[in-house]
């Protein structure tokens, strides 16, 4: 039909504007039979008699037919009971517009004109390239949903406002990192740091990875650790804590990295050791606090084995990781072997660094994608994660002006499983995949404003997402699939 009449690169016509428009929300009275060519998530311009071409999805479709509505009995209700088809001469299908914009010169438009009832409303074709009327961006990544040849344009300067990756696990979240979102950040000139959680999304598949171990991690993240594993040497929190700032001395005093893990322990050991006996005053009392001290090292240092003090015998610098991200393009690092509380130190360690680079000013280029976020920044932070999450804070903060884009991929939004609300906030480009039941409150506030149903977020396939926020010109939410390479994955 399309052929016949010539119109390869025009849309085909759908339907017509229903009453009730207007300059931003409209809906579609399909053309008999293009109930079955037009879907959820298809994209139509729509022809405004009043002026101008409107963007515009399709979501909520509907079908109606006045014989067989069920509010109250009627003639073609009785007829159903018999076992009989009731006419549907009555039948009739629409669909909500979830309006993009108008199309103008450069690109997408806030539409002002109101949308006139009885508009022509054309479906896009697989010979069109609607992503065009989204701007000149060369910059792409994806695909629309229906059609591979669709790449869905992006906002370059928005890439430092930080980028959310959201979806239950196994909706394709790493993947879509993997394949997109990474090469996307490489075209765009970023650097980039990988924090591989589970050594297996990232680390496998590229060359350059650095080894949790082998990270030198700075004394006062280590001190942080011990503090944590030995619940701060037996002391309360705010209390003046003698024998940890004894520890902390000894570990800048002592020469203990790149020992072994037996000798290492006993050095620090031994020169908190040195330190306590030396702080005390002298006369009973003073011996009897040294003594004291002493007795708290001695317990905290059997919660301080070998195996924790080998954790931290890494000699890469973080300078190093940038430097070798700069020169490589990317670094994985992997935290397979390593236990939370010593991933989160020495991703505490790499942040810190990055962060005192930017307060000194220093433009970054760099983008940090951060694999199972809520492990660093979870709904109700505690112990190191508390630092953490406050570091990320600040990492978006400084990373807005200082070119540091932070990528956080969770497999919950809000609540229990969800990101940290803070820093959540800072993540200004999202991408929402398949989502838990447990977040079907944020889902229904989706639907609240862009008419995408709780059900449709809660089912959507692998490796589709709704891309929203700033890096997308289009101000409604897209759904963009992508297309992964059989060989590049093997
Ligand atoms: N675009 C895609 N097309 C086809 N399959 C995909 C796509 N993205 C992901 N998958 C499949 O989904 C699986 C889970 O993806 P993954 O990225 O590991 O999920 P997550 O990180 O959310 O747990 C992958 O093993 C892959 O088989
Ligand atoms: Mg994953």
């Amino acid at each position: 039909m399309i052929a016949e009449k010539g119109w390869f690169e025009l849309p085909i016509p759908v339907g017509v504007v229903s009453s009730g428009a207007s300059e931003s929300r409209a809906s579609v009275i399909l053309y008999d039979g293009m109930e079955k060519v037009v879907k959820n998530e298809s994209l139509v311009i729509i022809r405004n008699r009043n002026g101008g071409d409107v963007l515009a999805v399709c979501r909520g479709g509907k079908g109606l037919n006045e014989n067989v509505k069920t509010s109250s009995f009627s003639p073609g209700v009785a007829y159903a009971k018999t076992g009989k088809v009731p006419s549907s001469v009555k039948e009739f299908y629409i669909f909500n517009l979830e309006i993009i914009g108008a199309v103008g010169a450069d690109g997408i438009q806030q539409n002002k004109f109101i949308i006139a009832p009885t508009s022509i409303v054309e479906m896009f074709t697989h010979e069109d390239d609607p992503m065009k009327y989204l701007g000149k961006s060369d910059l792409k990544i994806g695909h629309y949903w229906a059609e591979p040849r669709w790449k869905v344009p992006v906002l370059k300067q928005y890439i430092n406002y930080h980028i959310g990756i959201f979806g239950v696990t196994g909706s394709g979240k790493s993947y879509l990192a993997r394949y997109e979102v990474i090469p996307l950040l490489r075209r765009a000139g970023y650097s980039i740091i990988v924090m591989d959680w589970k050594g297996s999304d990232y680390a496998p598949y590229f060359d350059n990875t650095i080894p949790l171990d082998s990270i030198k991690v700075d004394n006062s993240t280590v001190i942080r650790y011990f503090n944590h594993l030995t619940k701060n040497f037996g002391y309360l929190g705010r209390e003046d804590n003698p024998v940890s700032a004894a520890v902390e001395r000894a570990l800048r005093t002592t020469e203990w990295r790149g020992k072994p893990p037996q000798e290492a322990r006993e050095l620090i050991y031994m020169q908190a050791k040195s330190i306590l006996q030396q702080q005390a005053s002298t006369g009973s009392k003073g011996r009897e606090m040294s003594l004291f001290w002493q007795n708290r090292l001695d317990a905290a240092f059997e919660l301080i084995t070998e195996e924790e003090v080998e954790r931290f015998l890494g000699t890469i610098e973080p300078w190093q990781i940038l430097t070798q991200a700069k020169d490589k393009g990317l670094v994985v690092v992997d935290m397979s072997k390593g236990e939370k509380e010593q991933k989160l130190a020495v991703f505490y360690s790499i942040a810190r660094y990055l962060k005192r680079l930017m307060e000194r000013k220093q433009r970054l280029d760099v983008a940090l994608v951060i694999d199972e976020g809520p492990q660093y920044a979870p709904w109700q932070p505690r112990g190191l994660e508390r630092d953490t999450t406050d570091l990320i804070i600040e990492l978006c903060a400084l990373g807005r002006s200082y070119g540091l884009s932070i990528v956080i991929l969770s497999q919950g939004m809000a609540g229990e499983i969800g990101l940290n609300a803070a820093v959540r906030r800072n993540l200004n480009t999202q991408f929402i995949g398949r989502i838990h039941p447990l977040d079907f409150e944020e889902a229904q506030k989706l639907a609240a404003s862009y008419y995408i149903s709780p059900e449709t977020l809660l089912t959507l396939p692998e490796g589709h997402f709704y891309f929203l926020g700033r890096m997308n010109p289009s101000p409604t939410p897209l759904l963009i699939s992508f297309q992964i390479d059989k060989q590049a994955r093997e």
